[in-house]
C-alpha cells in the first residue's frame, strides 16, 4: 500500500470505512442509512434509455438513495459537464453509462481522484485507457460481443436462401455496444459463405436514423434480404423504410436486432421481425446490490455480469407484458 493510501486506510478503518476498498486503491464507501448517488444518463431518446432511468429512480427510496440524475441530450460533453457538476455537489457514489468509449475517460478519473466510487453501467470505456479495479471499481453489464454472436447464429440458422445480403445498422460511432455488437455478429456470420454484408452505417441507436439511412442503403441494395440493428429503434426505423418501400420485413427481409423492447417483441408477434436479443436496462437494483456490498467491504468482481435472454416467434408473446 503506498503511503498516502496506509495513511488513508488508518482513518479509515478509524471512521468504519471498508478496508478492502484501500486494497484495490480505490475510494472507499462508507456504510451509511442514506447515500447522495449522481446518475449521468447520457440522453432520453429511446425506450431503452427511459427505461434505464426510470429503474434507477424506483430503486432510489429502498435503496437510501438521493439521487441526483442528468440528462446528457446526446452530447458527450455535457455528460463529462454533468459529471463535473455531480462532483462539485458531492455526490457519494456515481452510475455512469458512457455514451462513448473515450470521452468520458476524464470524467472517470476526475471522480476518482475525488474520492468518488464509480461504477460504469451498461456501457463501458476504452480499457486501454481505464481499468476496473483501478480507475473505477466495476462494469455493470452485458456481453455485446456475445449478443452480436448469438444474433448471428440466430440469422445463420433461420435464413432459408442461397445467398444473404445484408445491411448492418450499427449504434452510435465510438461506443461500446456498436463496437462490439458489431464484431460479434461480423465474426460469427464469416462462418457462413452465403452471407455478405454489403453495407454496414451507423443510424446512432435512434429510430428515425435508422429509418432514413436504410432508405438511402436500400437504393445501392434494393436486393437486401437480411437486415441487422445494433438495437430494437433501428430496426424499427428499417421496417418502416422497407414497407414504404414496398417489401414485406419477416417474409422476404430477415430482421434481427438487439434489446427486447414492447415495439420489437409486438414486431416479432406481427411477424415483421424475426429476433431480438435481450439487453436489459433494469439497472437499479442490480447498482443497489452491488453498491451495498462495495460499502460493506466485498471485493467486487471487475465485471459484473448480466444474462440476457433472446425473444423469438415461440416466446414474445409471453414477455411482452413486462416489456418496456
Ligand atoms: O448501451 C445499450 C444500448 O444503448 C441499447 O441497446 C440501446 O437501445 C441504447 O441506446
Amino acid at each position: 500500500m503506498k503511503r498516502r493510501n496506509l495513511f488513508l486506510g488508518v482513518t479509515a478503518i478509524a471512521l468504519g470505512l471498508s478496508a478492502t476498498a484501500f486494497a484495490q486503491d480505490l475510494p472507499p464507501l462508507a456504510q451509511k442509512e442514506r447515500y447522495k448517488v449522481g446518475f449521468s444518463q447520457m440522453e432520453s431518446n429511446n425506450p431503452w434509455r427511459i427505461a434505464e432511468t426510470k429503474s434507477f429512480h424506483d430503486t432510489a427510496e429502498s435503496c437510501g438513495w438521493d439521487l441526483i440524475a442528468t440528462d446528457a441530450a446526446g452530447s458527450a460533453a455535457k455528460q463529462v459537464a454533468d459529471v463535473d457538476s455531480m462532483i462539485a455537489q458531492g455526490i457519494d457514489v456515481l452510475f455512469l453509462p458512457p455514451r462513448e468509449e473515450k470521452p468520458l475517460i476524464p470524467a472517470v478519473k476526475k471522480a476518482k481522484a475525488a474520492g468518488i466510487p464509480t461504477f460504469l453501467v451498461d456501457r463501458s470505456v476504452d480499457p486501454a485507457a481505464a481499468v476496473a479495479g483501478v480507475d473505477y471499481v466495476a462494469f455493470l453489464g452485458s456481453d455485446f460481443i456475445d449478443q452480436g454472436k448469438r444474433a448471428a447464429e440466430w440469422t445463420i440458422a433461420n435464413f432459408k436462401g442461397e445467398k444473404a445480403v445484408v445491411v448492418e445498422l450499427e449504434g452510435t460511432t465510438g461506443s461500446s455496444p456498436a463496437n462490439d455488437r458489431k464484431k460479434g455478429f461480423d465474426d460469427a456470420l464469416a462462418a457462413d459463405a452465403r452471407f455478405e454484408i454489403v453495407a454496414s452505417q451507423t443510424g446512432d441507436f435512434a429510430r428515425d436514423l435508422g429509418r432514413q439511412v436504410m432508405e438511402t442503403l436500400l437504393q445501392a441494395h434494393p436486393d437486401v434480404n437480411v437486415v441487422y440493428a445494433h438495437n430494437d429503434e433501428m430496426a424499427i426505423g428499417a421496417i418502416q423504410a422497407l414497407e414504404l418501400a414496398g417489401r414485406k420485413p419477416g417474409e422476404d427481409v430477415l430482421i434481427v436486432s438487439i434489446d427486447g423492447t414492447r415495439d420489437a417483441l409486438q414486431a416479432i408477434i406481427d411477424g415483421k421481425m424475426g429476433v431480438t436479443v435481450e439487453s436489459s436496462p433494469f439497472f437499479g437494483p442490480l447498482a443497489c446490490d452491488v453498491m451495498k456490498r462495495y460499502a460493506a467491504g466485498e471485493k467486487i468482481e471487475p465485471w459484473v455480469q448480466v444474462k440476457d435472454r433472446i425473444f423469438t416467434k415461440e416466446n414474445a408473446a409471453d414477455h411482452i407484458a413486462e416489456a418496456y
